[in-house]
């Protein structure tokens, strides 16, 4: 990997055609896929599902969401608290998702009831948590594990971060998006207009035991910027929770940069099949002196983050959805 110069990360990539890449299914093991999975679905999570980015939970107005079937509904106080609760009002089943913010309550549009952090009859706030970039809401009876005062965020970048939040919706349940991005060797074949000369230098052995510090990905990637040029990184998968793959940049451009994918599952629908939410959050970070330029221009370049992102999705949902229609009916897992 070309690491010369700080002052131009960028390089002209040398690769070859698409279909001349050296292919990957053979080290793809599906075996290796699939422990990495299951590993992760023994780690703890108390509870807690990502359900919104912090930007869209507001005081203004309500925002609704699905959780494995429940309702659920998130706002804000004035003091720019996130409350939440069930998305159903208590008195006749209003969507409280329509309801009219009025200074930290939600009054029900059907008879007026107003709703805050007190329980009322049936309906009873649900913990919530905001990490700065992400919104988190604890649900106990879905849940079953041991609840957790507060989610288990992944280490971030500290300082001047640039992030941007994408979410995208797949006939498909968590398990086929976390076994997606526990799929690195698929990168540069599929994605051919973002990755090249990518080369998986570590994956995690298939063993159910494997300590939760050896079991991460290894990829060494050139991000294309355009056509030919691209930056060379390193980056890391690892999967610290049931439902949430990191990807963290350790070498290169944006070092210590991550991407946080969490898969919440939303429900059926009414066709049968399982939707799940994609959640990724961006969380970019560097030394250089234009980053503080760019984090003045955050508005700006954000959205051309969230293309990126949902560029990469468009084909990781179709994936995720294809594995689901051959192997999600039979293994109820
Ligand atoms: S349904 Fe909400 S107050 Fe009647
Ligand atoms: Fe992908």
């Amino acid at each position: 990997m070309a690491t010369r110069g700080r002052r131009f990360p960028v390089r002209f990539i040398s690769a070859p055609v698409w279909a001349r890449q050296r292919p990957t299914y053979a080290m793809a093991d599906p075996a290796v896929i699939d422990a990495a999975y299951r590993r992760a679905q023994r780690r703890p999570w108390g509870n807690w599902y990502v359900v919104a980015a912090s930007r869209e939970v507001t005081s203004a107005r309500p925002l609704g969401r699905g959780v494995e079937g429940v309702e659920v509904v998130l706002w804000r106080d004035d003091g720019g608290a996130v409350l939440a609760g069930p998305g159903v009002c208590p008195h006749l089943g209003a969507p409280l998702a329509d309801a009219v913010a009025d200074h930290g309550r939600l009054v029900c549009r059907w008879h007026g009831l107003a709703l805050a952090r007190q329980q009322v009859g049936s309906w009873c706030p649900f913990p919530a948590y905001d990490d700065g970039i992400l919104v988190w809401v604890r649900l106990d009876r879905l849940g079953g594990q041991e609840a957790s005062g507060q989610p288990l965020v992944p280490a971030r970048p500290g300082g001047g971060v640039l992030d941007a939040v994408t979410t995208v919706i797949g006939r498909c349940r968590p398990r086929e998006v976390v076994a997606n991005r526990l799929d690195p060797w698929h990168g540069a074949w599929l994605h051919p207009y973002s990755f090249a000369n990518l080369r998986v230098l570590q994956a995690p052995a298939p063993d159910p035991d494997l300590p939760e510090d050896q079991d991460v990905f290894r990829v060494e990637v050139t991000f294309r910027i355009a056509g030919g040029v691209g930056v060379p990184v390193l980056a890391e998968f690892s999967c610290p929770q049931p439902r949430t793959v990191v990807m963290r940049i350790v070498r290169g451009e944006g070092t210590g940069s991550v991407v946080e994918t969490h898969a919440t599952p939303i429900g059926s629908g009414r066709d049968g099949v399982p939707r799940t939410a994609v959640i990724e959050a961006v969380v970019a970070c560097s030394p250089r002196p234009g980053f503080a330029a760019a984090l003045l221009a955050a508005p700006l370049i954000r959205p051309a983050m969230s293309w990126a992102a949902r560029r990469l999705w468009r084909d990781d949902i179709a994936y995720a959805e294809r594995r689901y229609l051959l192997c999600g009916r039979e293994d109820n897992a």
